[in-house]
């Protein structure tokens, strides 16, 4: 099964609920949402009331991308602002297990993600304690980015360890993904595609995600 998880970055912000309420009757299986600090990535996105209020109006699975530094010290608000999937990067966090672990605690998936410089066999330790791991396609800060072929490798490679291990773990791929190549990601192995411009910028927004989900 393949799962889409269009992210909100591309959207009109000032329409956001209908935007998400369109992506959720349009087949989406999540809404990804980037949220950037403009201290682990440059660029600057939203946070907590930006989730809470739409939490109000959707009942879709809230997919939380945290590009943030030290991100073990604000799961419990992700949480509570209505995150169903915290994912964090392993670069940022000063004990990648214990905030899985936390995650998993407050009754949230937990995910953990790579930037594409960052070698894929640091989480292989960590794949028991994952409901999921992102491997970044572009490098984390802005969405419209052409995807990096060779982070499918790792994904491939990935894909092998999580069998390896025995376990039942979710790859998601984040950026540049698109109705050409997911069918790569797809045979690489991943099961979560996250696609911003793709879906957003479409004329039609259901026909879009379909076009993924048969890649
Ligand atoms: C980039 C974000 C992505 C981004 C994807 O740092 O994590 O989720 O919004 O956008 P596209 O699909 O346009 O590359
Ligand atoms: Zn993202």
């Amino acid at each position: 099964m393949i799962y889409v998880s269009p992210s909100v970055l591309a959207c009109d912000f000032a329409k956001l609920g209908k935007e998400v309420s369109e992506i959720e009757k349009g087949g989406a299986d999540m809404a990804h949402l980037d949220v950037m600090d403009g201290m682990f990535v440059t660029n600057m996105s939203f946070g907590f009331p930006v989730i809470e209020s739409l939490r109000k109006v959707s009942d879709i699975v809230f997919d939380v991308h945290l590009m943030i530094a030290a991100p073990e010290r604000y799961v419990e608000r992700f949480a509570a602002a209505g995150a169903d999937i915290i994912t964090f990067h392993y670069e940022a966090a000063s004990d990648s297990a214990a905030l899985l672990k936390k995650i998993r605690s407050l009754g949230k998936r937990a995910a953990i993600s790579v930037k594409p410089g960052t070698p894929i066999d640091v989480v292989y330790p960590l794949l028991p304690l994952c409901d999921m791991v992102l491997v970044m396609t572009v490098e984390p800060g802005y969405g419209g980015q052409a995807l990096i072929p060779e982070c499918l490798d790792k994904v491939k490679a990935l894909r092998a360890e999580i069998e390896r291990q025995g376990l039942s773990v979710d790859i998601q791929v984040d950026g540049g993904i698109n109705e050409k190549n997911a069918k790569d990601a797809i045979a690489a192995g991943a099961n979560v595609l996250v696609a911003g411009s793709a879906v957003f910028r479409a004329e039609d927004k259901a026909a879009a995600i379909r076009a993924l989900k048969e890649a």
